[in-house]
């Protein structure tokens, strides 16, 4: 940002698990936590995995097998079955520590994106740009776009950084299943956001 002579208002990045989003996202907090300037810093995930946005504050296992030592996280339950969606690296049932707490303490915002809507934007930004993006980055940009129409209608501008962390060249199906209109959009269910409840019956709550 400095090589461009910018300082972003806006960090989005798309948070699976959440390393490819901290790693954007952290340095400019720490800074902020330093006392420099604090952009809003947003986290973006599927509709149909949306552990930060809809998942339950507690510990948790980081695995199915009930292998990995229990974290405090924003969690979906160790036992989530992900809908087939093709952001396949957007599935994570959990979400790291660092970042659900920085969500718990209210410094960093999460919004939930729909797959077409996010196919969408890839196909926008694949015509306008030239760059083909991943679906998993394809969240973190519908919120750019987002913010960008946002700005716009409200006349001002904002300076919106978001990470594109990966190409689609090896998506070219899912995209494919997109503009043929076969794609599905999922949305987790309130009763199996009370289901995940269950599956940590019997954990310490923190
Ligand atoms: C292109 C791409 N972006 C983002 C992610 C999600 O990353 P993280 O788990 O670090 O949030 C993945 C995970 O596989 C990915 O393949």
């Amino acid at each position: 940002m400095a090589l461009a002579g910018e300082e972003p208002d806006v960090v989005i990045g798309c948070a699976g698990g959440g390393s490819n989003f901290a790693g954007l996202a952290f340095p400019f907090l720490g800074r902020g936590f330093r006392g420099g300037p604090r952009p809003r810093i947003i986290a973006a995930e599927p509709e149909a995995a949306p552990s930060l946005t809809r998942g339950v504050y507690r510990y948790d296992f980081g695995d199915t097998a009930r292998m990995t030592p229990l974290v405090k996280m924003h969690t979906l339950g160790h036992d989530f079955i992900p809908e087939p969606i093709h952001a396949g690296g957007l599935r994570y049932h959990g979400m790291s520590p660092l970042v659900s707490l920085l969500k718990e303490e209210g410094h960093i915002e999460a919004r939930a994106v729909h797959q077409r809507a996010s196919f969408e934007v890839g196909v926008q930004f694949a015509r306008s740009e030239g760059i083909l993006p991943a679906p998993e980055p394809t969240h973190a940009l519908k919120v750019a776009i987002d913010e960008a129409m946002e700005a716009r209608a409200e006349g001002r501008s904002r300076v919106i950084l978001f990470n594109l962390c990966g190409h689609g060249h090896f998506d070219l199906s899912a995209y494919e299943r997109y503009l043929s209109g076969m794609l599905e959009d999922y949305e987790y269910p309130a009763e199996k956001v009370a289901d995940a409840l269950k599956a940590l019956e019997g954990l310490p709550v923190g």
